[in-house]
């Protein structure tokens, strides 16, 4: 199979906004009286932000009215963007800015699959944008990953079949969503939380394009 595109997550695979979230959802907790764990964290890495309130509010046993969901989910993006109007390029985790050059040199498209509704902001940040054949965030989805949505959008955007796509992610349910999509997926970090990725690397730190997206 010649694979011609690598669809990219965002959050925690290109940048490590992951503490950015963490910190919002902690301090909105405080609301209703509640500590959020990493481990819990965790769980919402990938899932969007209606669904990460109503995780929390769950895992909190708060039964919340829907003007209230409302106020705090503007609450907790007003203190994120907040925490990541201060992002620069330094912020690009190791080894990525190395991966895209040998990857557009290698002759792959290049998109973005998120989640976020601030993924242009981020990208605009930290300097990564000009990469980027074409961006799917969070404002043209309607479902969330693990649902293929988002990937497939990616796929048909670039003119692709989605079997010549290869998806690099960091969550669960992030991986679940490109094997639903039939693609290749990448998981970047622990193999005890990706366990369903064609193949796994803790990070981008000295790897060889050619010899990884063979498969
Ligand atoms: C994902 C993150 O990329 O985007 C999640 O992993 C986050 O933690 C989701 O909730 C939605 O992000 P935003 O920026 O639209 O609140
Ligand atoms: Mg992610």
């Amino acid at each position: 199979m010649i694979y011609k595109a690598c669809l990219f997550d965002l959050d925690g695979v290109l940048v490590d906004t992951a503490i950015y979230h963490f910190q919002a959802w902690k301090n909105l907790g405080k609301q209703f009286a509640y500590e959020l764990t990493e481990e819990q964290n965790e769980q919402l890495k990938g899932v969007s932000r209606v669904e990460s309130l109503n995780k929390i509010l769950n895992w909190a046993n708060y039964s919340a009215t829907q003007e209230e969901k409302n106020t705090w989910l503007i609450e907790k993006n007003e203190e994120y963007l907040r925490l990541i109007s201060n992002m620069n390029p330094s912020e690009i985790l190791p080894g990525v800015l190395d991966f895209l050059q040998q990857i557009k040199s290698l002759g792959y498209k290049i998109a973005l699959g998120s989640a976020s509704k601030n993924a242009e902001i981020i990208l605009e940040k930290t300097g990564l944008m000009p990469w980027f054949d074409l961006i799917i965030d969070g404002n043209k989805v309607s479902k969330s990953k693990p649902d293929p949505e988002v990937f497939l959008k990616g796929a048909e955007g670039l003119g692709l079949q989605p079997e010549v796509c290869i998806v690099f992610e960091d969550a669960q349910a992030g991986v679940e969503a490109a094997k639903a999509g039939n693609m290749k997926a990448i998981g970047i970090g622990e193999p005890e939380t990706l366990s369903l990725a064609d193949k796994i690397i803790p990070n981008f730190i000295g790897v060889k394009a050619a010899e990884l997206l063979q498969f």
